[in-house]
């Protein structure tokens, strides 16, 4: 019979697949078409992926997850902050989302993720007050509820909120941003009361983005030709995944809390939208990345297990496009689920594909795409224009996937997109004569024409939603800058995209000069775009 348990054991492993020992994924929903969350879970399980984060407390998403045995991290968004400062609201949340899944074959909730990067300066500090009050509330609802030792609640921040000063700029000198200091005391000394951990974001993608003079082999692991050196510990860094992770180590060892365990909430790199976005810089990242989680490698002032959530499952092509093109193109996961690169998640370097989502409902093969008989273009513009802003057409912009089309399949690209979100309706493929239907799969070289999935019930988006979703803070887009955040409909930003292509995206971010860059500033430049 033992042999027989073994047996079986070693049977479901090798079905299952396996990842990297506590390796998780953010699984965000903001897209026009969601899967339904059944097929998603079972895509979890297929690659054995055993945690999960969220972005809030779906009741779809949180039954399908029952019973699976996965540890979820539920979160609360920024917009319900300032409620949860009123304990009987706190108590409230967390009896219905999640004591009420506490029971066997409920969801194995693990973490409350209290708001969501929400001291990022381009908020305007809008969350200062309003965030620790949550997070005491709401870690004391749970430990009132009888399940603090095994649920902690926690803030996912923004790599933003320390940094090191100017004059010794290297990761031992870290402190939490002056501003925020005393804020940041409190929720660390009070984190550390309820043993619960810090969770910080960190993206060396956008560490490059924007920035032509960043030396890009830093934002990857496989070495630097000149490693920085750490003036106060000695300490040589290669990417600055390490050395912004070791500057918050030591703002945490500031404040009197060297030893926190720290969470990375999101990590990852996207796959369009930008020159660096793209699959073989992912699975360049991801090639370093996950071999180091799977040795316990840590970073050189905190060796050992990191735990680390993906960033992130699917993408997301209802996302707000003010960082960036590449912000609906951050999935390990295509939109319907199928995946876009050979990754293995055990860290062993193996090149295989993730299992795909299983069963994926699509529309028929029909695109819709610029009628060449059409007589009088002078409409043309417009049209694309109208397309885009309803539909996600980053794929469109300066260094992307579809950038290589002519006037045509432009038209046609913007044309085919519109048609999709709207389920193919015909009359949603006329655009003035401009449009018209063919059977014949129209993309182009890396250029994909996508066919949208069926809509499944209770998932889809409708565009006046589009439009209000990107409004709230549910999942906000990472690291605004100010400027960034005028104007933040879709509608201008794909406007935008269309029309100011070749403008290179900068978008107001800082510029690096060209020459001695020291570490300090390779570290700060993660945390201020
Ligand atoms: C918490 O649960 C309630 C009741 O099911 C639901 O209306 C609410 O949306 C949930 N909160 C979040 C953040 O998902
Ligand atoms: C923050 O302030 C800037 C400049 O005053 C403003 O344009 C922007 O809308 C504000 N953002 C938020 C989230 O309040
Ligand atoms: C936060 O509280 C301070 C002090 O009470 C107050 O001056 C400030 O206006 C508040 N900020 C916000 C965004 O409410
Ligand atoms: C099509 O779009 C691309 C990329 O956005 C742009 O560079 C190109 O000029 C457009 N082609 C034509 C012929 O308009
Ligand atoms: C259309 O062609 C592209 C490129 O060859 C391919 O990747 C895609 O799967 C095709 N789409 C359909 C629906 O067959």
């Amino acid at each position: 019979m033992g042999t027989c348990w073994f047996l079986k054991w070693v049977l479901a492993l090798g079905l299952l697949g396996s990842c990297v020992h506590g390796l998780g994924v953010n699984w965000g929903t903001m897209a026009i078409r969601k899967l339904p969350p059944k097929t998603v879970v079972q895509m979890l399980k297929d690659n054995g992926i055993l945690k999960v984060k969220l972005f809030d407390a779906d009741q779809n998403t949180m039954t399908a997850l029952a019973g699976s045995g996965i540890e979820v991290m539920v979160a609360i968004p920024n917009d319900q902050l300032a409620v949860m400062g009123d304990y009987n609201r706190a108590k409230d949340w967390v009896k219905r989302n999640v004591t009420r899944y506490n029971f066997n074959g409920g969801v194995t909730i693990k973490y409350v993720a209290v708001g969501n990067e929400p001291f990022l300066k381009s908020y305007n500090g809008s969350f200062l007050n309003t965030t620790f009050p949550a997070l005491r509330n709401i870690q004391n609802a749970l430990n009132d509820a009888g399940v603090g030792d095994s649920i902690k609640a926690t803030v996912p921040l923004n790599a933003d909120v320390y940094n090191s000063p100017d004059d010794q700029a290297y990761p031992s000198s870290g402190r939490f941003r002056s501003d925020i200091n005393d804020i940041m005391t409190q929720i660390v000394q009070f984190l550390s009361q309820n043993k619960a951990p810090f969770t910080v974001n960190i993206y060396p993608f956008l560490s490059l983005y924007g920035n032509d003079d960043f030396p890009v082999d830093y934002a990857f692991f496989d070495g630097a030709p000149q490693p920085v050196v750490d003036r106060g510990t000695g300490i040589q860094y290669t990417n600055v995944f390490d050395a912004n992770f070791d500057t918050l180590v030591s703002a945490l060892k500031a404040a009197g809390h060297g030893d926190m365990p720290i969470i990375v909430g999101e990590v990852g790199w996207p796959t369009d939208g930008d020159k660096n976005a793209n699959i073989g810089d992912a699975i360049r990242f991801y090639n370093g990345l996950l071999p180091r989680l799977a040795g316990n490698r840590g970073t050189p002032l905190r060796p050992g297990y990191i735990e680390v959530y993906l960033f992130g499952l699917l993408d997301e092509d209802a996302k707000s496009i003010d960082p960036g093109n590449f912000e609906r193109h951050w999935g390990i996961f295509r939109y319907d689920g199928q995946p876009k690169f050979p990754l293995d998640l055990s860290g062993q370097g193996q090149n295989k594909l993730l299992v795909g989502a299983q069963n994926v409902q699509y529309l028929p093969a029909k695109w819709c795409m610029f009628n060449p008989n059409a007589k009088d273009l002078s409409k043309l513009a417009d049209n694309i224009d109208y397309a885009c802003s309803r539909s996600d057409c980053t794929a469109l912009g300066y260094g992307s996937s579809c950038n290589n089309l002519d006037t045509n399949g432009n038209a046609s690209y913007a044309f085919n997109m519109y048609y999709q979100v709207q389920n193919q309706d015909e009359f949603a493929c006329n655009f003035e004569g401009l449009a018209t239907i063919t059977d014949q799969n129209i993309s182009q070289g890396s250029c994909n024409f996508i066919i949208q999935i069926v809509a499944s019930s209770s998932s889809s988006l409708t565009l006046s939603l589009m439009g209000k979703l990107e409004n709230r803070y549910l999942q906000p887009a990472k690291s605004l800058s100010p400027s960034l955040l005028e104007g933040s409909k879709i509608q201008d930003g794909v406007k935008k995209a269309i029309e100011k292509r070749g403008s290179g995206g900068k978008h107001g971010r800082e510029n690096l000069q060209a020459t001695g860059l020291s570490l300090g500033e390779i570290v700060q430049r993660n945390q201020k775009v």
